[in-house]
């Protein structure tokens, strides 16, 4: 029997939960991201359109927040361009503003481990990137004006890839992600919806490092996006 992805939802129990927003798969890659829109018409965010090329020499180029003059380099992402699975962080920390890659610091050896822990390995059906581009000064906590300006790029980066799922790591990226600001603990156990891609909360990293009781909590989050993934490749299911 053929289920299409809110049946696979319904049987997770999950249907209510599935806010179903403007999708980005499967179609949507080569169109504006307001093309789907009915009135008021939008103007096309900037960066609809563009290729990964394009995109990546705009990131580096980008000089639209203040973060532009602290930053060493932009963190762009790393990864599969075509990866089922894509994790998004907070922002670049010391060591990734350094190495001009995501999760390369001590929080993201604890993310090559939960990667490992569900068979899972950065770069290979994997990709990762961050909300935020650029380095936030002494990692304060980023401004609501850095976000705006960086939003469209994650968004473009989501519209390229066309994941299965997403996993937010943490407070800030599932916030921004899922446009709300209810905390980390009414956001984790169930599926959520960025523009018609699954979206799972888990703890960032970092934060697990710190409050190591957590980690069980982690895990049960892990299996669960493991469980789903699953659900969303078997052939059973279709974009509904
Ligand atoms: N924390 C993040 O959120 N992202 C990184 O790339 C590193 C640490």
């Amino acid at each position: 029997m053929s289920l299409n992805r809110g049946d696979v939802l319904r049987e997770l129990g999950l249907w209510p939960v599935w806010r179903l927003r403007q999708p980005l798969r499967p179609e949507m890659a080569s169109q504006p991201v307001h093309a789907q829109e009915s009135s008021p018409p939008q103007r096309p965010l900037p960066m609809a359109g563009l290729g990964w090329a394009e995109l990546k020499q705009a990131v580096a180029a980008c000089q639209a927040c203040s973060l532009a003059q602290t930053r060493t380099q932009t963190v762009f992402g790393v990864g599969d361009e075509h990866a089922d699975w894509l994790f998004v962080g907070e922002a670049p920390g010391a060591e990734e503003d350094k190495r001009g890659e995501p999760f390369v610091g001590q929080a993201g050896q604890l993310l090559d481990n939960m990667l490992a822990a569900i068979q899972l390995r950065r770069g290979d059906n994997v990709y990762i990137a961050n909300v935020l581009k650029c380095r936030p000064p002494q990692n304060r906590d980023p401004h609501g004006e850095e976000v705006a300006k960086c939003d469209p790029f994650l968004k473009r980066q989501i519209e390229l890839i066309q994941p299965k799922l997403i996993v937010a790591l943490g407070r800030f990226a599932a916030q921004s992600l899922l446009d709300t600001d209810a905390p980390i603990s009414a956001l984790r156990g169930r599926l959520h919806d960025y523009h018609g891609v699954p979206v799972i909360v888990t703890y960032h990293p970092a934060y697990l490092l710190r409050n190591m009781m957590d980690k069980a909590k982690a895990w049960e989050d892990l299996c669960f996006a493991r469980a789903t993934m699953r659900q969303l490749q078997s052939g059973r299911v279709s974009p509904s």
